[in-house]
């Protein structure tokens, strides 16, 4: 052996071949992983806090909200997966709005997380995250969720990313996860936008894309004219423009995000190409009715998921010995010991419990002098409104409830966007939601007239 030369170990240096998400060893190792590290393995959905840090203005009427866990933990989410976020557009104290958004950010990078807005002027949630979400406000964030992200080890990591305005979000999570990582990659990303200069993110993608050998960009106008120092595409996403950016994209996995129209010509152009349906990923950002179902499916999945994990945690705190405390006695000034106020006193080790004090339940408010409108075999009383809705079991609470005069606010009436929110002070319902409404609100009585029908006699807080 040559003198300088140093042997590390005797173990063959291993090259990462294709993608690996650093989480991936982690998880599959057989030794007891880094409790840190094994809080990053994106699992479960969780119901957290998150602190705003930091807002950042981007191209193409994008605004970037920079978040951080209160708990202080990272988030562990896997890059293309989104969030759902309950937003007090009307106030503190005021029904909160949920809405769902991609996380911008690489996992890679858990720390910190960003959430990317584009504004819709008509929009009443992403309006007001401009105007109104600035650094040291608090939301109450769950997740990750959705199935629309990459995997977490990819042997041959060869992808097409296609964009459209701000399906670019899920799309830069990844494009900045695989810029952060090594190992083998071929990424070539097309973004569709209407005016040069309004691409979000197209500084970052132009440096990345300037460093990182791995990663190709393209730009497309879409129908707009074309200025003449505009180097990128002109036109709509088609054969032509595939084939020219990605000879090779039966043999890519394509992710595509953007508005339906664009996702399903997408979608037809990859097959008439040769792409096999099964390595096309695809996720709306623009949510028509079918697809904010199935997001609201996943919320809710993602929600009994949370209380899950949330008991879990709970129980194995609870099953932790309590911490060890040092008992400081006190003294008053002629020696007493004391604590907390209180004289000790000596007591038998087998003394007998006191009771518990009884609880004073809440007796439900008394109903029988309100007036009584309809007809059916259940009453319905709204404590507020003063009045007794008679109704048959199998009709919808809220048709009936406005049409007696009680007011409760209705958008969605299919149990989706939770405007109809009420308490029930006494008695039972089923319903059928769709996301509209939280576990931790059901068992706090909350219900949604809107997709429920009477079980028994009520009291709603109305
Ligand atoms: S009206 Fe939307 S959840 Fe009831």
């Amino acid at each position: 052996m040559s003198q300088g030369t140093i042997v590390v170990g005797t173990s063959t240096a291993q090259r990462i071949r294709g993608l690996e998400m650093p989480w991936n060893r982690v998880l599959g190792t057989q030794d007891q992983a880094a409790t840190a590290a094994k809080a990053l393995g994106p699992w479960h959905p969780q119901e957290f806090l998150a602190e705003c840090v930091q807002n950042i203005e981007e191209a193409g009427g994008l605004m970037t909200f920079v978040f951080r866990r209160v708990d202080g933990a990272p988030l562990a989410f896997r890059a293309g997966q989104y969030l759902n976020i309950a937003f007090p557009v009307y106030g503190e104290g005021e029904e909160m709005v949920d809405r769902s958004y991609s996380i911008s950010s690489a996992p890679t990078v858990p720390w910190t997380f960003n959430v990317s807005i584009k504004r819709d002027p008509k929009g009443l949630v992403s309006s007001w995250a401009h105007e109104n979400l600035r650094p040291g406000m608090v939301l109450d964030m769950l997740g990750p969720v959705g199935a629309f992200h990459l995997g977490d080890s990819d042997r041959r990591a060869r992808y097409l990313f296609l964009s459209a305005g701000a399906g670019i979000t899920p799309i830069m999570s990844m494009v900045r996860t695989i810029h952060t990582l090594p190992g083998q990659a071929d990424v070539i990303v097309l973004c569709h936008g209407t005016v040069p200069g309004d691409f979000a993110f197209w500084p970052e993608l132009e440096y990345i894309a300037s460093v990182d050998p791995r990663i190709e960009v393209h730009y497309s106008l879409g129908d707009r004219d074309k200025p003449k120092s505009w180097k990128g595409f002109a036109g709509r996403l088609s054969a032509k423009m595939i084939e020219e950016v990605a000879p090779d994209a039966n043999g890519r996995k394509v992710f595509a995000c953007g508005p339906e129209g664009y996702l399903n010509s997408a979608a037809e152009l990859l097959r008439g190409l040769g792409v096999d349906d099964t390595s096309v990923f695809m996720e709306f950002f623009s949510g028509d009715r079918k697809t904010l179902l199935e997001y609201q499916k996943e919320i809710v999945l993602a929600e009994s998921i949370a209380e899950e994990v949330a008991e879990s945690v709970e129980e194995f705190y609870e099953s932790q010995p309590p911490e060890l405390v040092m008992y400081e006695p006190e003294y008053d000034e002629t020696g007493t010991i004391e604590a907390g106020g209180q004289e000790l006193v000596a007591v038998a080790a087998d003394a007998p419990v006191p009771p518990a004090e009884p609880i004073d339940e809440q007796l439900p408010p008394d109903t029988s002098n309100f007036e009584t409108v309809g007809e059916g075999t259940i009453t319905m009383s709204f404590v507020r409104t003063g009045i007794n809705v008679k109704i048959n079991p199998d009709q919808k609470i809220l048709g009936v409830a406005q049409g007696a005069g009680v007011r409760i606010g209705a958008n969605c009436q299919e149990g989706m966007c939770g405007s109809c929110k009420v308490v029930k002070l006494a008695g039972e319902v089923n319903m059928n939601h769709q996301g509209g409404i939280r576990a931790r609100e059901i068992t706090a009585g909350k219900f949604l007239p809107c997709c429920s029908t009477a079980q028994t006699d009520l009291i709603i807080d109305a």
